[in-house]
């Protein structure tokens, strides 16, 4: 593996930078009580998570070792994707040094360390969440040299990871990053219009999404421990998914040739 770790100077961020934080942060404040699952609030706690000034990754870092025993380490923005879950079998979760410019506190397309620490990282010291990532991150790696088994996968790491929600006290709340981080996604929540489906790996597998786009639709888990235990099927339904693929494929080719 290359090395993709990075140090952070912290002396990179002038109070420019130090106040697009707090600006995301207090924005992101006025939602999150309402929006977003007890385990990110509790995190966020926990992390002694700073609002007024961008975090230390190596302090940070730390605290977090001591709740689950996983570790952060600085990195200049994405990273390949091979490297991304060799660090999350390894309980090590990368964070993007960067933080957006001013002009794009309402929307970054690259990740910056707000969506990273706001985003992900709180719900880092959950034990059977981190479970999740650990174990999904193993099966991706094995199936990394299939093109159509990635995708399922991604798909798999997107509604969950990224806009993945959960029931709490009768209401949907996020714990995917993405949606922590947009006040489109967290007014979504609400939106009746917007459906919510229970989690389905079978269904996951075969819904595309928009990146750059608000969800038409999202998945939601009743706990943490669902989504670890959905694990278990992971290879039947993937394999499950593939051999439908390659039939529908079959069948075009015929009415093809037809
Ligand atoms: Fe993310």
């Amino acid at each position: 593996m290359q090395k993709v770790s990075v140090e952070q100077d912290y002396t990179m961020y002038n109070e420019e930078d130090h106040n697009t934080w707090l600006v995301m942060c207090k924005r992101q404040n006025k939602l999150k009580e309402a929006t977003v699952c007890k385990a990110y609030l509790k995190g966020f706690h926990d992390l002694k998570l700073d609002i007024t000034r961008i975090v230390r990754i190596d302090e940070t870092s730390k605290l977090l070792e001591s709740i689950t025993g996983w570790t952060l380490t600085p990195v200049n923005g994405l990273i390949p994707t091979r490297d991304f879950f060799y660090m999350l079998i390894n309980q090590v979760y990368p964070i993007t040094i960067s933080i957006r410019k001013p002009w794009e506190i309402d929307f970054s397309e690259q990740p910056d360390i707000f969506h990273d620490v706001c985003g992900h990282l709180p719900l880092l010291t959950n034990p059977d969440f981190v479970k999740f990532l650990n174990a999904y991150s193993i099966v991706a790696l094995k199936y990394a040299g299939n093109d159509r088994a990635i995708e399922a996968l991604g798909q798999l790491y997107w509604f969950t990871y990224e806009m993945g929600i959960i029931v709490e006290d009768g209401d949907f709340k996020a714990y995917g990053g993405a949606i922590i981080t947009s006040e489109g996604e967290s007014l979504n929540l609400q939106n009746n219009d917007v459906p919510k489906y229970p989690f389905d790996l079978g269904k996951i597998f075969r819904t595309p999404y928009n990146p750059f786009k608000l969800q038409k639709e999202y998945f939601y888990i009743n706990s943490f421990n669902q989504l670890f235990n959905s694990l278990d099927t992971i290879e039947a339904t993937l394999a499950e998914y593939l051999q439908s693929f390659e039939i529908s494929k079959i069948n075009i080719t015929e009415k093809v040739s037809i």
